[in-house]
């Protein structure tokens, strides 16, 4: 299994703002459908709050401290590294890909054991109050495309 994570990042590396995403793209979104589906995703507390709802054809995984915390149709975790035995368990094949999706906790928790970025770097100015680390290490790209609006870039570890 490896892990990956799917991120948006503006400019200045930013990802939210008052628990909502900062653009809306819908030809983002489709890409962030066809990367995920049948994998495991992985998100915060607040990151699930602010989808609403579990994402279909897909296995939610959600780390929150609250130990009553229980959604139909999602695996709520306690310890970050339970999520390596979740994802493990849902597939087991040479194919399986743990998708971390944020939010800005989760990714900085998950970076050390990341492969893989999947990221889209959007064209934005205005407000933000949560934000993408900085990479650690060195990454190359092995993919990069041109989208109205945004590039689309799949990063590895070197
Ligand atoms: N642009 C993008 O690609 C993208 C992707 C995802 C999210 N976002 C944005 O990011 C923002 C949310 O990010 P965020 O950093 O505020 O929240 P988050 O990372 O989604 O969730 C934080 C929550 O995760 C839980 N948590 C964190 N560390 C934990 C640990 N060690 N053990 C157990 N639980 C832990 C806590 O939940 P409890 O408080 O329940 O204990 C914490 O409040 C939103 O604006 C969202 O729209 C953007």
């Amino acid at each position: 299994m490896i892990v990956s994570m799917v991120v948006a990042i503006g400019p200045k590396r930013e990802i939210g703002y008052n628990n909502k995403l900062l653009w809306h793209l819908p030809e983002d979104l489709k890409n962030f459908k066809k990367i995920t589906t049948g994998k495991a995703i992985l998100m915060g507390r607040k990151t699930f709050e602010s989808i609403g709802k579990p994402l279909p054809n897909r296995k939610n995984i959600v780390l929150t401290r609250d130990e009553s915390y229980a959604v139909e149709g999602v695996t709520v975790i306690h310890d970050p590294m339970m999520a390596f035995d979740v994802a493990l368990e849902y597939d087991d094949s040479d194919e399986s890909e743990l998708m971390v999706i944020g939010g800005e906790e989760i990714f900085k928790i998950y970076l050390p054991y990341t492969q893989k970025i999947y990221l889209s770097e959007v064209d934005y100015t205005g407000p933000a109050d949560t934000y993408f680390p900085e990479l650690d290490g060195e990454w190359k790209e092995i993919e990069s495309k041109q989208f109205e609006g945004f590039r689309y870039k799949i990063i590895e570890r070197v």
